[in-house]
């Protein structure tokens, strides 16, 4: 069981690890040019999913527990990833909407709109610093696992 519970975590933390380093990427359009970036965008969806897939549990019980006894920490945490939840989608349905490479390719033309190159500017701009909360939020268990992780003589 305790094996078991290992194991769930290092696996947490390897995705979120790629998680992380392709949000960077896919946070600087800049550095990797605009195609680049939405195809990575496209890319970054499967380990987005993944991230939400392994706290499963835990969403589904999330609403549940927002109205129960719980700490007010643990309910600024749960609205905080219902908001992250929002922005994101936000960010990534408004990047379609306002693609010029990935979209094209596959023959599909949008008539893109200032409208929605606005909601893509501000709320990916926006996800940034919520990210930063979200992982001081988580800050003591990334401090944790990397121990376990990367600390001597520990063998699961
Ligand atoms: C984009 C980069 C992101 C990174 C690097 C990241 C990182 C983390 C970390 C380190 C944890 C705690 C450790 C764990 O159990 O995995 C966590 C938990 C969690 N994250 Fe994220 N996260 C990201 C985006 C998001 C987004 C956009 C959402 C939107 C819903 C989200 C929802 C959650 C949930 C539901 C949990 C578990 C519940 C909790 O303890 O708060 N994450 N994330
Ligand atoms: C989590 C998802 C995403 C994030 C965090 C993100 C982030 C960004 C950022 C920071 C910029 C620069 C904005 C500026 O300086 O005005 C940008 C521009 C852009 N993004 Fe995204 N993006 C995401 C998803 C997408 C997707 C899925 C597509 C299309 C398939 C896309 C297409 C574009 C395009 C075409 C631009 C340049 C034109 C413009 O800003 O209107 N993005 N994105």
């Amino acid at each position: 069981m305790r094996d078991w519970k290992n194991n769930l975590q290092k696996t947490r933390y390897v995705m979120d690890v790629l998680l992380f380093v392709i949000f960077l990427l896919v946070s600087a359009p800049q550095a990797t040019g605009v195609p680049g970036h939405e195809w990575l965008s496209l890319f970054f969806i499967v380990p987005f999913v993944i991230h939400l897939l392994l706290h499963w549990d835990w969403i589904k019980q999330s609403a549940k527990r927002l109205f129960s006894s719980i700490s007010l920490r643990e309910k600024f945490n749960t609205v905080w990833n219902y908001l992250l939840y929002v922005i994101m989608l936000l960010a990534t349905v408004s990047g379609f909407l306002v693609s010029v490479a990935l979209l094209p390719s596959l023959s599909i033309t949008v008539d893109i709109q200032d409208f929605w190159s606005k909601v893509h500017h501000d709320f990916s701009t926006l996800i940034m610093p919520m990210l930063g909360v979200h992982l001081a939020l988580h800050w003591h268990w990334i401090i944790n696992v990397s121990k376990r992780m990367f600390g001597k003589g520990v063998t699961s």
